[in-house]
């Protein structure tokens, strides 16, 4: 069952077509990772799923019902608010209960790693540490979809896999995912299905399955690096 569906997107910022007539589709339960070179498009995509970007064309359909968590790619919060404020001030937002929700950023802190740095001012905090508040955030009122966009950018090595793992037990619960990442191999450790974007445009997407051995670096290679050349190992689309 599809839970999002994305048609023909494009965004035009002035001259720049930032993102072409994009179009995928996003199944429930799906882990999908968005891949391509440095402003390729993928954040403008991300941006218009959520309504922060008006689409200059195309459009895109979700359930009503779906709740959505995002974790920007660059995460900011108000620096005079502790950790835990920042987690109470989003749970405020969502309107979510009080009562339930002062457990649910406990566990929030406990579960990235900030429970030691909760009352300390974000102004104080590491790139990677703000990298972490975003996704606890984003995990705020038990979302259906979460949409990371480079969650793992600025973490350390035991962080990274700690967010991987993270990322797997949510899909064991049935939660979809959308994530970019420069990292390949955090791609090719957790997502199901990886489509390729350059120049806002989708040059191909594959599947773990389809995979098949051959690494997701030397498939990113032989797609960006040389575009309408084609690659055997990707199902390409035009
Ligand atoms: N607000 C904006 N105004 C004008 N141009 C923009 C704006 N946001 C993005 N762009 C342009 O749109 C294009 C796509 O940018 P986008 O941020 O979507 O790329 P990206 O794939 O996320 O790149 P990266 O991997 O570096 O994060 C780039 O050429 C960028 O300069
Ligand atoms: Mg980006």
């Amino acid at each position: 069952m599809k839970i999002l569906e994305c048609r023909e997107l494009v965004k035009k910022y002035g001259g720049t077509e930032a993102v072409a007539g994009l179009s995928f589709s996003v199944e429930k339960g799906e882990v999908l990772g968005l891949l391509g070179p440095n402003g390729a498009g993928k954040t403008t995509t991300i941006k218009m799923i959520l309504g922060l970007t008006r689409p200059t064309g195309g459009d895109v359909t979700i359930d009503r019902e779906t709740r959505i968590g995002y974790s920007p790619e660059t995460p900011y919060f108000h620096p005079f608010l502790t950790g835990c404020e920042v987690l109470r001030f989003y749970s405020r937002l969502q309107r979510l209960d009080k009562e339930k929700a002062e457990p649910q950023i406990r566990r929030l802190l406990e579960l990235t790693g900030l429970s030691d740095a909760e009352d300390k001012r974000i102004k104080n905090y590491s790139k990677g540490m703000l990298q972490r508040l975003a996704f606890g955030q984003a995990l705020l009122g038990d979302p259906d979809l979460l949409i990371l966009d480079e969650p793992t950018s600025g973490l350390d090595a035991v962080g990274r896999i700690e967010m991987l793992q993270l990322v797997s037990e949510l899909k064991s619960k049935g939660k979809t995912i959308i994530f970019n990442s420069h990292i390949l191999s955090d791609v090719e450790k957790i997502a199901d299905r990886t489509i390729f974007i350059t120049n806002g445009r989708l040059a191909g997407q594959v599947s773990r399955s389809e995979l098949c051995g051959t690494s997701l670096e030397e498939l990113f290679v032989k797609t960006v690096g040389g575009a309408g050349h084609a690659c055997s190992d990707a199902q390409y689309i035009q």
